[in-house]
């Protein structure tokens, strides 16, 4: 018996009913961490580290959540990131991600491995509704090549290059359920996928190992979208990639599902951000987080260290896949009515007013 889509109150109360309702197979891959999920839990504990310090008696009656990613206006500071395999959790796949996007005007990052194709996910914005593609790199890099120009030409504002799986990970849950109709499922263009490791592994074979920062430029040169590389998880790399010439970095370790004891986007953060500052590098490059978010607390922590926005991923896959579009517009609804809610709370009218002053973030440090 499925609950009321009115009964969920938080983005919670979706996975729980998803964890009900969902197949068994597609709940595995759906959820599965790395290994132990260690990684996968802290994403979101790592939050509940930072505590809020408020500013009272701000005049809060107006507030704007809006803001712009890659030069792009959004409602609110989150998008949908990319998770492959939409069709496992309901049958329209991505598209209803597409269209949940537009009812909020929220950005929406398309997977490689996604289960609609590419154009039918294109097919299916709307007016000038701002879509972005996340690129798993081809060991064939005319394959690539050929991605990248359709997605530049069918008008993607961004080009997020995933960093962190030059192999897949381990997600045991997912191995153990050995995933059997994948192959129809997919555009990976492999047909006789290896099925036994589970979803995960069965469609991530022509993915190159051998990608570098050496292939930065090559990127470059083909491309005039702005170039984020997402799985980014030190300051090493993010200064790196300034200098490389990207316009972004997620900070994200693929929400737990590659190395296990990866840290935290959000722990990553609180380190990148002052030696931008110090190099006053800030505005060379956007900088976002993906992992665990669930809560509007989360997004506005993320904001106040200097995040330009984060990535949510599992929350709405298990929306879609309970609910339907209906889902993903109720989820995205409560993450706005919270976020207006406690942007007044913490005295805070617009996006920019966000700082770390309004944070107490000596337990991430160590404290
Ligand atoms: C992902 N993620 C992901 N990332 C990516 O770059 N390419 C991909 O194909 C996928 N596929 C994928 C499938 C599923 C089922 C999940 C849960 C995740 C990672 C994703 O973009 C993002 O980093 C995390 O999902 C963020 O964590 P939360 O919000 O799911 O906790």
């Amino acid at each position: 018996q499925m609950p009321p889509l009115a009964a969920c109150y938080n983005l919670m109360d979706f996975e729980a009913v998803a964890r009900r309702v969902m197949k068994k197979t597609a709940w595995a891959y759906y959820s599965s961490g790395a290994d132990d999920e260690i990684t996968m839990r802290e994403n979101h504990a790592a939050f509940h580290k930072i505590w809020f310090r408020p500013r009272v008696l701000v005049d809060v009656e107006h507030i704007d959540m809006s803001t712009t990613m890659l030069g792009d206006k959004c409602s609110i500071p989150f998008y949908v990131t990319a998770t492959a395999l939409g069709k496992l959790g309901h049958p329209e796949g991505e598209v209803v991600l597409t269209k949940a996007a537009k009812q909020h005007d929220v950005i929406q990052m398309i997977p490689t491995l996604a289960s609609c194709s590419f154009d039918e996910i294109v097919d299916a914005k709307q007016g000038d509704q701002v879509q972005w593609l996340q690129l798993y790199v081809n060991k064939d890099r005319a394959i690539t090549e050929k991605i990248v120009a359709h997605a530049e030409k069918r008008g993607c504002k961004g080009l997020f290059i995933t960093v962190d799986a030059p192999q897949l990970g381990r997600r045991e849950k997912d191995m153990r359920s050995k995933f059997s109709d994948v192959g129809s499922d997919v555009q990976s263009g492999e047909s006789n996928v290896d099925r036994s490791q589970g979803a995960a592994r069965a469609i991530s074979s022509f993915i190159d190992p051998a990608l570098s920062w050496k292939d930065i430029p090559w990127f470059r040169s083909i491309t005039r979208m702005p170039i984020v590389l997402k799985g980014v998880q030190c300051v090493e790399d993010v200064l790196r990639a300034v200098e490389a010439g990207c316009d972004g970095v997620v900070l994200s370790n693929h929400g737990g599902r590659q190395l296990e004891t990866a840290r935290s986007g959000i722990e990553v953060l609180v380190e990148v951000m002052p030696a931008l500052r110090e190099r006053g590098w800030e505005k060379r490059i956007e900088v976002y987080v993906d992992g665990g978010v669930r809560r509007s607390t989360d997004i506005i922590k993320a904001l106040c260290l200097g995040a330009k926005g984060v990535g949510i991923g599992r929350p709405f896959l298990y929306a879609m896949s309970a609910y339907g579009l209906d889902g993903v517009d109720r989820a995205m609804q409560l993450l706005k009515d919270e976020m207006e809610m406690n942007m007044r709370l913490i005295g805070a009218t617009t996006i920019e007013e966000l700082n770390p002053s309004l944070l107490d973030t000596r337990g991430l440090m160590g404290g």
